[in-house]
């Protein structure tokens, strides 16, 4: 970092990088590039940046009950890494308790109950303040500073007290949900005086934006816009006595040139994983955080009812589930895989034989280039979220396929149905009828029926891609800076 800090300050949960400890106690520091960097690089290659964000890792020194500074700041291709430190019982309370065991099940629409505990909510103010401490000490004079998701909605008011000269995005990846679900909240006023510390707040859908309004309206008491909210462009606007708010709607994707030509290099292996799986007539695949939101038991149970209706031959048919394990230590995660884990093996026990297993379970991460490799072998992949702010997978899938092969099952709760819905063969997860039928059209369909989604798909999300998602997502928040900084 320079004396002066950074201009551009990406703040999130997670850090883009990971900590690797050698044996003989030597740190070393590696970017992992997910999704928001690589949507953020160009960004960050052009000015002086800077991450704000935890290592996944419980803090290896104690932190005093003031807060801890910053613990580690290495400097990772160009960008300024701040880590911000957890202790474990932080982790419980902030990230396993209030941020995945409250605003998850409640955002996702209860498909688990949402615990309320007012000392997972200290915990959660705690540890969004030190986040706000870290960005305004790394923050240059008149700073851009983007905060991301649900972990860190404190963030933006607590960062403006501190810091009133930068202007600050807050983009929300998951969820937002009506008034009805969000009001149960013992904190919602806070939350949402938290979140208009911002001059930008973006959802991925119009409908997130809306629900938004409509709970500070409502709630607050303060003036809205009422017009409906368009995407990336027809922002809506909160008057909130001293700035006014912009509120929008900016679907998040992915980078899907890069996605495609790294999937083109990959035919060799994908020839070989459909060999290695017995060279069935239909791949399936799921690929997901094992996660309760994703709908993994609700595509076992299709397929289950499938075989077991003789509507698909298990002998010539192989599903492919490759999970990666997430937020382990929480009691729903738990209670998912073990259902999840009991459905495999009675499909297996019941449709396979000993030698060919119908499903073939993964509960760990998968290299880039293997997943890749695994999209271009399935010739149907399963996306099927009983409730998903977006979900990637879903246009990865439709990135790889530049060959127009393949066909894509999607959700109607997942965020991409909005922009894939029409192309995809779209399902209720809701409905098992539905769920049999849809999955069973997208295996037996017509061959150019099938092709002519897929390029469809394919086109898509080449148009839409996650440069037009970071550009138009700053963009507004310069407009909506500068005629804040007009006010003032
Ligand atoms: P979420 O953000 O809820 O996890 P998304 O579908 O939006 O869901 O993004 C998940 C990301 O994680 C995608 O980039 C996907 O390719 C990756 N991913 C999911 N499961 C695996 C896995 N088993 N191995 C490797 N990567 C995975
Ligand atoms: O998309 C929602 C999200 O919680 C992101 O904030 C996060 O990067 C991803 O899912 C994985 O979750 P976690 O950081 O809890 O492993």
């Amino acid at each position: 970092m320079t004396d002066t800090g950074a201009e551009f300050v990406v703040v999130a949960n997670r850090l883009p990088v990971d900590k690797r400890v050698q044996p003989d106690g030597t740190v070393t520091w590696k970017r992992a590039p997910g999704g928001l960097v690589t949507a953020l690089t160009p960004t960050l290659a052009t000015r002086e940046a800077a991450w704000v964000g935890w290592s996944g890792a419980a803090a290896s020194t104690s932190l005093d009950e003031q807060g801890a500074p910053l613990d580690e700041q290495p400097r990772v291709d160009g960008i300024d890494i701040h880590s911000v430190p957890l202790s474990s019982g932080e982790i419980a309370d902030y990230y396993e308790g209030f941020a995945n065991s409250t605003l998850w099940p409640l955002y996702h629409d209860l498909l688990v109950e949402p615990v309320f505990r007012h000392d997972w909510w200290d915990t959660y103010v705690t540890v969004n303040r030190r986040f706000a401490e870290a960005t305004a000490a790394s923050a240059a004079q008149g700073a851009t500073v983007w905060v991301h998701d649900y972990q860190l909605q404190l963030v933006p008011a607590m960062l403006r007290e501190l810091r009133p000269d930068v202007r600050i995005g807050f983009f929300l990846h998951i969820p937002f949900p009506s008034y009805e679900l969000f009001t149960r909240l013992p904190w919602r006023r806070e939350l949402l005086e938290g979140l208009l510390g911002a001059d930008l707040v973006g959802f991925h859908l119009p409908g997130g934006a809306e629900n938004f309004l409509t709970l500070v309206r409502r709630v607050l008491d303060l003036d809205t816009s009422r017009d409906p909210v368009g995407v990336r462009d027809g922002l809506g606007s909160i008057t909130t006595g001293t700035r006014t708010v912009r509120v929008g709607s900016f679907p998040i994707s992915i980078n899907a040139a890069d996605v495609a030509d790294q999937a083109s290099k990959t035919l060799d292996r994908a020839a070989q994983i459909r060999a290695e799986l017995g060279d069935p007539r239909t791949i399936l695949l799921g690929v997901d955080r094992l996660d309760y939101t994703k709908g993994i038991d609700v595509r076992l149970k299709g397929l289950e009812g499938l075989f077991a209706a003789g509507r698909l031959d298990p002998a010539e048919t192989v599903f492919v589930q490759l999970a990666s394990p997430s937020r382990e230590q929480v009691d729903s995660y738990i209670a998912v895989r073990n259902r999840i884990e009991r459905s495999v093996s009675h499909i297996n026990g019941t449709y396979g034989t000993t030698t060919s297993p119908p499903v073939r379970y993964l509960l760990q991460p998968v290299p880039r280039d293997e997943l890749l490799a695994y999209f271009m072998a399935a010739d149907v992949v399963l996306v099927t979220p009983l409730r998903d702010g977006m979900n990637l997978v879903a246009k990865e899938y439709a990135a790889c396929r530049a060959d127009h092969g393949g066909a894509l099952v999607l959700s109607e709760f997942t965020g991409a149905a909005a922009e894939l819905g029409e192309a995809a063969y779209l399902l209720n997860p809701y409905d098992d009828q539905n769920v049999m039928d849809v999955i069973e059209a997208a295996v037996t369909d017509d061959p150019t029926a099938k092709r002519t989604r897929m390029a469809a798909l394919h086109q898509q999300v080449r148009d839409f891609d996650v440069d037009l998602w970071a550009n138009s997502f700053l963009q507004s928040l310069a407009g909506a800076g500068a005629a804040n900084e007009e006010i003032a």
